[in-house]
This record gives C-alpha cells, sequence and structure tokens, in this order.
C-alpha cells in the first residue's frame, strides 16, 4: 500500500532504508519521545526494519522529491494497539527526523492515514498519545482533529525503560468528518464505465451553474469525443467521490502541439505533452478545494507517466492557485478561433523544471474532431 499526500510518500520499510532510518533514529530527541529507543547502529536500524517497521500498516515517511525515508508512521488496530483498543478501533503513532521538524509533513502524514483509516479500513475512533512535556506531538493531534481524552498516569514504557504520564488524544469518526473539508474527504480514482451516466449529470449542472459560457452539453460531447478518440488516456480519467456520491470529473488527453497556428501534427503518437479538460466539480460542492484537490493529484500522476507538460484552458483564477502559468511564457500559443479571449486563459504546466523548454507550439483544437 503506498499513500500519496501533497509533498509525501508513505510507502512500506525495506531493507535499503536502514542508513537513512539509522541517520535520523540514532538522535536522541526523536525515538524516546514517541517511546522508542535510540538506534545503535546501521544494523540495529535494518533489524527494526525487518521486525517492528514491518508489520501492517506501518508506512516509512518520504519526501516526495527523492522517496527517501526521513520519520515513519504507524496504525495500530486493535489488540495490536497499545492502548488495547476494540477491533474496529486504531492508535496511529509517529516520528520524523529533527532536520525535518517545523514544515507541517507529519501532520499531513496523520492526515492522510486518518483517512485511509476511517474511509478504506472503516474504523469507528482514532487513538493518539503524546508523553509529558512533547508541546510538539500535543500540537500535531490538535491540529489533525484528536481531542484530550485522558492520562495514563506512569506508564512504565518497556522500550525505553523509563516511567512516564501518557497523554492520549481521540478522534471519533462522525466528529472527523464533520470537521474536515470535502477536499480531505473525497476519493480520486479512475473512471469506469459504470459512472459516465453519472459524470454527464454532474458536467451538466457543473458547467450550467458554474460556468457563464456553457450549458454543458458541449462538454459532455467533448468528453465523448475525447474517450472514443485514440487520444483518450484511460488511467489518466477520473473521477472523484465524496460519501459514494461522485463529485468530481476530470481527465487528460494526449494532446498532439501543432508546428504552426494552421494545425498538422502527427496524431496521438506525436504527443509529449497532455490536455487537462474538461473538469467539473458538482454544482452543490464549487469552492471547496475539490477542484484543486484533484488536479494536484492528476498533475502527479502525470508526472509519473512521463509526459513533459500540461496544457489547459480556462479561468486562471482557479488553475494559477495550482501552479498553471501562462503558455505563452513557455512558447505555446492559442490560434484565432481560439474560445477565450483573454490570453491568460491559455496555461500549461512543466512536469519537472525546464521540461517545456524550447519545446513550443500551438494549440489547435481540429485533432478530436478529425481522429
Ligand atoms: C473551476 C472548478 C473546476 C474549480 O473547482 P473548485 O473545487 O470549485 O475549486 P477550489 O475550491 O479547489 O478552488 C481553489 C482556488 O481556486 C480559485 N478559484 C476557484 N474557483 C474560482 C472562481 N470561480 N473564481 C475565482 N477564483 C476561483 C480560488 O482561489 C480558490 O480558493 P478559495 O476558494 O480558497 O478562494 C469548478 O468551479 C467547476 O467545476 N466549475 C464549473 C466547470 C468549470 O468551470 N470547469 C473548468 C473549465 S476550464
Amino acid at each position: 500500500m503506498i499513500i500519496q499526500t501533497e509533498r509525501l510518500i508513505l510507502r512500506p520499510w525495506c531493507d535499503a532504508d536502514a542508513e537513512s532510518l539509522y541517520e535520523y533514529a540514532k538522535d536522541d530527541r526523536v525515538g524516546p519521545a514517541a517511546g522508542w529507543p535510540v538506534h545503535t547502529s546501521v544494523e540495529n536500524s535494518r533489524e527494526i526494519i525487518r521486525t517492528v517497521l514491518s508489520e501492517p500498516e506501518t508506512y516509512a515517511v518520504c519526501l516526495k522529491e527523492d522517496n527517501k525515508a526521513i520519520g515513519s508512521i504507524g496504525l495500530m488496530v486493535g489488540k495490536q494497539s497499545n492502548l488495547g483498543l476494540p477491533d474496529d478501533e486504531g492508535e496511529i503513532g509517529y516520528w520524523i527526523g529533527v532536520p525535518f521538524w517545523g514544515r507541517g509533513l507529519i501532520p499531513e502524514a496523520v492526515r492522510a492515514l486518518t483517512r485511509r483509516a476511517f474511509l478504506e479500513l472503516g474504523l469507528s475512533t482514532l487513538w493518539c498519545g503524546y508523553f509529558d512535556g512533547n508541546e510538539k506531538s500535543k500540537r500535531v493531534q490538535e491540529k489533525c482533529g484528536f481531542v484530550y481524552h485522558h492520562a495514563n498516569r506512569d506508564i512504565y514504557w518497556k522500550l525505553i525503560d523509563r516511567v512516564l504520564t501518557e497523554h492520549v488524544t481521540r478522534l471519533p469518526r462522525d466528529v472527523w468528518e464533520s470537521s474536515v473539508r470535502p477536499s480531505d474527504r473525497i476519493t480520486i480514482r479512475p473512471e469506469t464505465h459504470g459512472d459516465y451516466k453519472d459524470v454527464v449529470s454532474l458536467v451538466l449542472r457543473s458547467f450550467r451553474e458554474g460556468t457563464d459560457y456553457s450549458d454543458g452539453t458541449d462538454i459532455v460531447a467533448l468528453i465523448e469525443e475525447i474517450r472514443d478518440s485514440e487520444y483518450y488516456i484511460p488511467e489518466l480519467a477520473f473521477v472523484a467521490e465524496l460519501d459514494g456520491e461522485i463529485v468530481g470529473h476530470f481527465l487528460f488527453s494526449h494532446f498532439p502541439l501543432s508546428r504552426t497556428p494552421e494545425g498538422g501534427h502527427g496524431g496521438a503518437a506525436d504527443t509529449d505533452v497532455v490536455m487537462l479538460a474538461p473538469v467539473s466539480v458538482h454544482a452543490d460542492h464549487l469552492r471547496q478545494g475539490i477542484g484543486s484537490a484533484m488536479i494536484r493529484l492528476g498533475i502527479a500522476k502525470v508526472k509519473e507517466m512521463g509526459f513533459r507538460g500540461i496544457i489547459v484552458e480556462g479561468n486562471f483564477r482557479f488553475y494559477n492557485t495550482v501552479g498553471f502559468r501562462t503558455s505563452s511564457e513557455y512558447g505555446i500559443f492559442p490560434v484565432s478561433g481560439y474560445p477565450m479571449t483573454e490570453p491568460r486563459c491559455q496555461m500549461c504546466m512543466e512536469t519537472f523544471p525546464g521540461s517545456l523548454k524550447d519545446r513550443g507550439g500551438y494549440v489547435v483544437y481540429d485533432m478530436y474532431y478529425n481522429a
């Protein structure tokens, strides 16, 4: 199981992480604060990876940029937990290396694991704990919605051979559901045939109520056109679900940039960039962060698939918030007949620094209809 957040990847620990683990876990400010002993050698770290850190739902916390382990987070369910919980409850524990403190990375990881615990594992309540004086950890739990429950006075903590008071915090699922933004509760997954009908009603209402230029019928036609064409990329067509209902839809398709404003290109085989279009959020859920959460995940998938850029045409006030820039900055231009008159509405994004350098070209929309 791999969990992705905006900045992190949570993935299983492996032997190759031993050096990285030792680098952070040899620091006595890290382990003991969470009830773990200081690691004594790389070999000791490797042993801990093979035993303790190989438990289910135990993840290496890694920055996306290099996938190197910088911390750990785990969910212990039911009797496996230190608190001896019922089967439908779990306890989250975590730590992160000192150089990474203060960047909100652990709250990001805790939120992601909380989401998995409630939505994917079906747990009813989560618990966390911090030891006396650990103000940072207390703050992490407050930020993630956990509320103080009780103190376990004078716990004899066997692993570090110390007597401590553990403060226990709690987050029931219904409290979590009513406190987090819908964008933190959505599940984004590839679309299937079974979704098509719901997608049509979503798109119609989204564009009718969310824009002043379309009643949605042309957009539904565009989606169908793309799905039937060689430009469709099934892995990059997504729906977002909230409490079992589809609240968002978006797709990226192959988009051959033309060398001249008159058009002309080599078809789907000629694509190193993708077009993001259309994007729809349910009319009852606009401005709740769902659109940006969807696009961020989509961008990560596009990067994984190795495309060098993404083109989009639309509301720059929205797309700029997720990192799109005016495409003319990259030598990519609209042509006449272009639906939107404001130049900032034609945007693009590099998938890695410099990936669109010297790419250039024209966005000519004749491709779907000639496919
Ligand atoms: C455009 C759309 C996809 C955005 O999705 P969303 O879930 O409403 O957007 P988010 O809540 O993630 O917005 C993130 C930020 O983008 C900006 N933004 C979003 N919609 C905006 C709008 N209509 N006007 C100005 N800024 C906007 C805001 O800065 C917003 O943050 P804020 O709400 O904290 O101020 C959605 O409104 C929609 O489906 N509209 C109808 C169809 C459509 O226009 N599709 C896009 C065609 S290009």
